[in-house]
């Protein structure tokens, strides 16, 4: 790549793509002339067109689930979409008027809680997709708040999470959101029942009926926690829980920016959605980075995927994207239940850029793992001189690691750059040996103007639809996730054993390790 960025100097031209305020700039991979053509052609054999048409169409992919999945439709509602011979746009339309309705309750402040008073605390309990994208989205649009409501987040079951948004909220003006499809998460039931005793501890019995609301695929478990009827908002079994912030689960961003702008949300998305039905696979976004990211793990052994966001506001972005990769894609069985000899999903890591320059860059530049990067950019119209040097840092820093991941620094650099250093020659021969970077390593750059709720819209879907692009092309079905039934399942016993260690039924040396951890708490 080295070679190639200093002999072409057309391959930004030529490879990179603008969607509205997107840039997409893939300049810097192990591709010539010949890769993305042959890329594509290997998608046109796995029957790539057919497939996301598929997904559009609401057909049944989630096969071990016999599921649609039409996360789109919740951004696509304008016009009908049948699954099932049931128009879901209806649902979708009168479920986000509901909300809506709802939001607009908070916002007026008509929404009275059981001593009159008006919200000022939303809290949000869910895990996995019912917290990952709702907080990453909230964090990332704080700036376009419509209101002085403070927003929390209980997901773990570790009682810290839980006792440190208690002491922050006031019992009399906190609304509580139980955002869980299957309503038995336990860690989320667990939250919601402790918030609910401590909550009618404060306010007494009627607490619930005004200050929880449930979202949720299963009515009859959030009535039977005492739900008001008015107060639950469907999510339906044909969307993915990593796929849901579009849907109710993402109602704690409309109560942040609102019902406009949670419509510019969706409308990012939609843009994406219509991108990627209609552009051809050699210009179409999501299509070349699942396809870059599928090069390098199938063909160059790659394991891991780092995705680093050079924006504070895109702190709590990577996790959301971890669940919906490799959530969808961690999986070893294709569609016809054969067992799996290559490469799917890969290990999503990374963060909040120049943080992780301090941090785990090193490896990137230096270590034996083959990593390619995907560098997230955000720009502003900063105006203020002052302000506007952070951003400038902050761009150059990610060109800069961008090109040293590209470029790396040769012996011979660094030798002759320790002697400019007038270090003694015998030292610089040592020396230079360990300041070599190898270099040849790919990296994209996503490029929004700005992060305004349809930018995020559209920077969410691209991942969405790199994810779907991959599982499809791997033959793999990315919607079901079995891989965490099972510790589901293990938990109960497990935790009976933690109870009576005596008549537990688990294994001895499990029960070794109870007894051991028991013994010490009462020293
Ligand atoms: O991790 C398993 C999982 O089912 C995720 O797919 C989901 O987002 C999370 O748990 C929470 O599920 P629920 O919304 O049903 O509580």
């Amino acid at each position: 790549m080295r070679d190639s960025f200093e002999k072409d100097k057309a391959r930004f031209e030529r490879y990179h793509l603008v969607l509205d305020d997107l840039l997409f700039d893939y300049s810097r991979n192990r591709i010539n002339e010949e890769t993305i053509p042959l890329l594509c052609q290997f998608a046109n054999e796995m029957g790539l067109d057919r497939k996301l048409r598929q997904l559009f169409n609401g057909d049944k992919i989630n096969i071990s689930e016999n599921r649609a999945v039409l996360h789109t439709a919740l951004r696509n509602a304008q016009a009908p979409i049948f699954t099932d011979g049931k128009d879901v746009s209806v649902d979708i339309n009168e479920t986000q008027k509901k909300l809506t309705n709802f939001a607009n309750q908070i916002h007026r402040k008509t929404w009275l809680g059981a001593t009159s008073k008006p919200i000022k605390h939303i809290v949000n309990i869910g895990i996995g997709g019912s917290h990952l994208g709702p907080r990453a989205c909230v964090q990332a649009l704080k700036d376009y708040a419509i209101n002085d409501l403070s927003f929390h987040f209980v997901s773990t079951v570790d009682k810290t999470n839980l006792l440190d948004v208690w002491n922050k909220i006031d019992p009399e003006t906190s609304l509580f959101i139980i955002s869980s499809k299957s309503f038995t998460t336990i860690e989320t039931m667990t939250n919601a029942e402790t918030l609910r005793s401590l909550m009618q501890e404060a306010l007494g019995e009627s607490a619930c009926s005004k200050h929880f609301i449930a979202i949720t695929a299963s009515v009859s478990k959030a009535l039977a926690f005492g739900i008001a009827p008015e107060c639950i908002f469907p999510i339906w079994e044909w969307v993915g829980g990593r796929y849901s912030v579009w849907s109710s689960i993402g109602f704690v961003l409309l109560l942040l920016i609102g019902e406009e702008q949670f419509e510019a949300f969706l409308s990012g998305a939609r843009i994406v959605d219509q991108h990627f039905l209609s552009a051809p696979f050699h210009r179409n976004i999501p299509v070349v980075l699942a396809l870059l990211s599928l090069w390098y793990l199938n063909f160059f052994g790659a394991q891991a995927q780092a995705i680093i966001a050079y924006s504070h506001l895109l702190r709590h972005f990577v996790p959301y994207l971890q669940q919906i990769d490799m959530e969808s894609n961690g999986k070893s069985v294709s569609m016809e239940g054969e067992t799996i000899s290559y490469n799917t999903g890969p290990i999503i890591f990374g963060g909040e850029g120049c943080n992780g320059q301090h941090a785990y860059h090193q490896l990137l530049h230096q270590g034996r793992h083959f990593i390619p990067v995907d560098f997230i950019l955000i720009d502003s119209s900063e105006e203020r001189v002052l302000l506007k040097r952070h951003e400038n840092l902050l761009i150059a820093s990610a060109l800069s690691q961008a090109t040293s991941l590209l470029k790396g620094k040769t012996y011979e650099e660094s030798y002759l750059a320790l002697l400019d250093k007038k270090i003694e020659q015998s030292i610089a021969k040592q020396v230079a040996h360990h300041q070599v970077i190898p270099g040849n390593k790919p990296s994209n750059i996503l490029y929004l103007k700005q992060l305004t709720p349809k930018n995020l819209g559209m920077l969410i879907a691209i991942y969405e639809h790199k994810v779907f692009v991959q599982g499809a092309l791997w033959n793999i079905n990315s919607f079901d996730q079995w891989g965490v039934e099972q510790g589901k399942q293990l938990l109960p016993t497990l935790l009976d054993a933690m109870m009576n260690v005596e008549t537990s039924a688990i294994d001895p040396n499990t029960l070794a390790f109870l007894k051991y951890i028991r013994e010490k708490s009462k020293t």
